[in-house]
């Protein structure tokens, strides 16, 4: 084998172990959620929202050209979402501004993060997958109201 070929396989090897630890890393001593992927069915094709306890509930997204549905949600502050995201038709994004949260909808995949949201205010989703001619007016809202109200 030429000694270059195998200068590329040993660097190979270590690009893949540094993107491995780094998946580690963020998942366990940062406690960022890397976004997982669970088994798909068809009841994830059906929009709805779950609420498991005061402040706890579980969203199932699906993301369509070019809309996402629920499109508007509201919560009280300090609330944990499980989310489900899956798609109806092609790929789509799906981020929530300020919150880091970065998913892909998939058509036949389902997608899972959980987002906590500790502060009252508007969060915009934004779709950032490009996914035709409707992309850019692709987007929705999540409320948080503050505890008062509640
Ligand atoms: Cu959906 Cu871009």
């Amino acid at each position: 084998m030429n000694k270059y070929e195998i200068r590329v396989i040993v660097l190979a090897g270590l690009l893949l172990s540094a993107f491995f630890f780094a998946i580690l890393y963020n998942d366990f001593s940062r406690n960022i959620d890397v976004p997982a992927c669970v088994t798909y069915s068809g009841t994830f094709k059906v929009p709805h929202v779950k609420k498991l306890d005061r402040s706890t509930y579980e969203v199932y997204g699906v993301a369509k050209m070019w809309a996402f549905t629920p499109e508007d949600l509201t919560f009280p502050e300090g609330s944990t979402i499980d989310l489900y995201l899956t798609s109806d038709d092609v790929v789509h994004g799906f981020n929530i501004v300020k919150k880091g949260v970065n998913l892909m909808a998939v058509p036949g995949a389902t997608t899972k993060t959980t987002v906590t949201f500790e502060t009252a205010g508007v969060y915009r989703i934004l779709c950032h997958e490009y996914c035709g001619s409707g992309h850019q007016y692709m987007m929705g809202k999540i409320t948080i109201t503050p505890k008062k109200y509640y």
